[in-house]
């Protein structure tokens, strides 16, 4: 089972994506973690990535393409996974059917979670992460529940670099120019499937699984 998540900077799609891959078993693969686990670690791929990570802007597409279909071909992933953030724009769509079609794959569903622009300021700028384990926590609506610490892995809570006014601003104009378009192009495949993001993370969380099961994917019951 392939499920990606699409939606705007700041939308929920870690949130839902993380807790997904949970109950289902499946293999979280966040693009934009493995580029913020690289450049934590140092390694080629994260300085590669730095510079345009902090200006908002998109990765080049051949660095991102290899790191991700590299994740995919590990075998945790045979029996498939949920991508967050990756496809961003349509040469990386593309790559990523046609990787799947020549492994007899294909993307089940595709998650878009529409949050208004108002909604998405306010979550990015009250968002704090985890360094460790990438767990994000909101000040007021999914506050950590020891104030400043992962409630996973104890990990001191930090702002992302990216949460700035500023590079929120040049990320939400990437999104609407390069990936938005991504909205059509899995509504032409049938695969979209249109989710309501505003509310708490239950609520939502409660639309995510609706709307899997209503887009008649054979899906556990959770
Ligand atoms: P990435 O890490 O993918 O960032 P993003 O797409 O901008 O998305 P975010 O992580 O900001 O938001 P999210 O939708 O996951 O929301 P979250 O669940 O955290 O990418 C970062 C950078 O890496 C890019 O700018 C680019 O440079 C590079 N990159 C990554 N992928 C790439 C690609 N494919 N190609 C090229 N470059 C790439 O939630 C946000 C906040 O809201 C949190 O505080 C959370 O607690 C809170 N929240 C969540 N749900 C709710 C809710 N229902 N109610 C209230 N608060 C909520």
């Amino acid at each position: 089972m392939y499920i990606i998540f699409l939606g705007a900077p700041g939308a929920g799609k870690g949130t839902q994506a993380a807790t997904l891959a949970r109950e289902l078993n499946l293999v979280h693969i966040a693009s934009g973690d493995l580029f913020r686990q690289a450049l934590e670690q140092e390694t080629e791929l994260g300085i590669q990535a730095k510079s345009y990570m902090e200006k908002g802007m998109l990765v080049p597409d051949e660095i991102t393409i290899r790191m991700v279909l590299e994740r995919l071909s590990t075998p945790d992933c045979e029996s498939g996974a949920i991508l967050d953030g990756f496809p961003r724009n349509l040469k990386q769509a593309e790559t990523l059917d046609q990787a799947l079609v020549q492994q007899a794959k294909a993307i089940d569903k595709v998650v878009y979670i529409k949050v208004s622009d108002k909604e998405l300021l306010r979550r990015l700028s009250e968002r704090w992460v985890c360094p460790s384990c990438q767990a994000p926590y909101h000040t007021t609506d999914s506050p950590p529940r020891v104030r400043g610490r992962c409630d996973r892995c104890d990990s001191e809570l930090q702002k992302r670099p990216d949460d700035t006014a500023e590079a929120i601003k040049k990320r939400l104009e990437v999104y609407f120019a390069q990936t938005a378009p991504l909205i059509d192009y899995y509504c032409q495949t049938g695969k979209l499937l249109e989710v309501d993001g505003e509310g708490s993370v239950d609520e939502v969380r409660r639309r995510v699984v609706s709307a899997l099961h209503h887009g008649e994917l054979a899906y556990p019951r959770l």
